[in-house]
């Protein structure tokens, strides 16, 4: 997924992209307004911030600002074609950059408070891992033969095509349940991503993504379960 807040941007021009931006920068006393028109690099080092900490925080207040603005979509409107490259372009590029990094950041806890935490996190470490697995085999299942065999059918829309769609939708649909189950299943086991008093950064960074992830998967799934898939059927 390509990051839209990077260090090289001028302050003014991300405050002025999205509306949130601004009550970080005041959190962090960047000057936005009258110091807008220089890089965000600038006030970093000027300030000594923790560059991964603030770019992570513009850029998930960003994703939940273009997440709001979909929900302005009418995808009943749209064409098969055109929900499924908007799903490829947002939803599966982000699991495909989010979840190695999350789980490197799960192993990192894991051996970190491994001690104190070893029983959550073990448990933790699995789970994820099994997300992980599933997801990315259900991506390219979704992208190599159902994604193609439904814009086909939109092109050309036969029974045959229709009926092999079908069998593919119906294995997805239970991947599906499938992965939300597992996310399920680590909401409860973390009392709903709640960090330890004696967690550090790292662990709060881990939960905050795992989150984010759960949050994502949610509305994808939304689309394909309840908007798109339904129109082969
Ligand atoms: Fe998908
Ligand atoms: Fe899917």
């Amino acid at each position: 997924m390509n990051k839209f807040v990077k260090k090289d941007q001028k302050i003014g021009e991300i405050a002025a992209k999205f509306p949130k931006s601004i009550n970080i920068f005041m959190e962090y006393e960047i000057d936005f307004c009258c110091g807008g028109d220089r890089p965000l690099a600038e006030a970093i080092k000027e300030k000594d911030l923790n560059e991964e900490e603030l770019l992570n925080r513009l850029n998930n207040e960003y994703e939940e600002f273009k997440s709001e603005m979909n929900k302005g979509i009418d995808w009943n409107k749209e064409s098969n074609t055109k929900m499924i490259d908007y799903i490829v372009n947002k939803h599966h590029a982000f699991l495909k950059e989010e979840l190695p990094v999350t789980e490197k950041l799960v192993s990192k806890i894991l051996k970190v408070h491994y001690i104190s935490h070893g029983d959550v996190l073990v448990q933790l470490h699995k789970l994820f891992n099994q997300l992980k697995t599933e997801l990315e085999g259900h991506l390219i299942k979704e992208e190599e033969i159902l994604f193609p065999l439904i814009k086909e059918y939109e092109k050309n829309p036969s029974e045959e095509i229709r009926k092999r769609a079908l069998k593919v939708l119906d294995e997805t649909e239970s991947e599906h349940d499938e992965a939300g189950d597992i996310i399920k299943e680590i909401r409860r086991l973390t009392d709903g991503f709640k960090v330890p008093d004696d967690g550090c950064s790292t662990y709060e960074l881990t939960y905050e993504k795992i989150e984010a992830i759960e949050r994502d998967l949610f509305q994808h799934i939304h689309l394909e379960n309840n908007i798109l898939f339904p129109r082969l059927k």
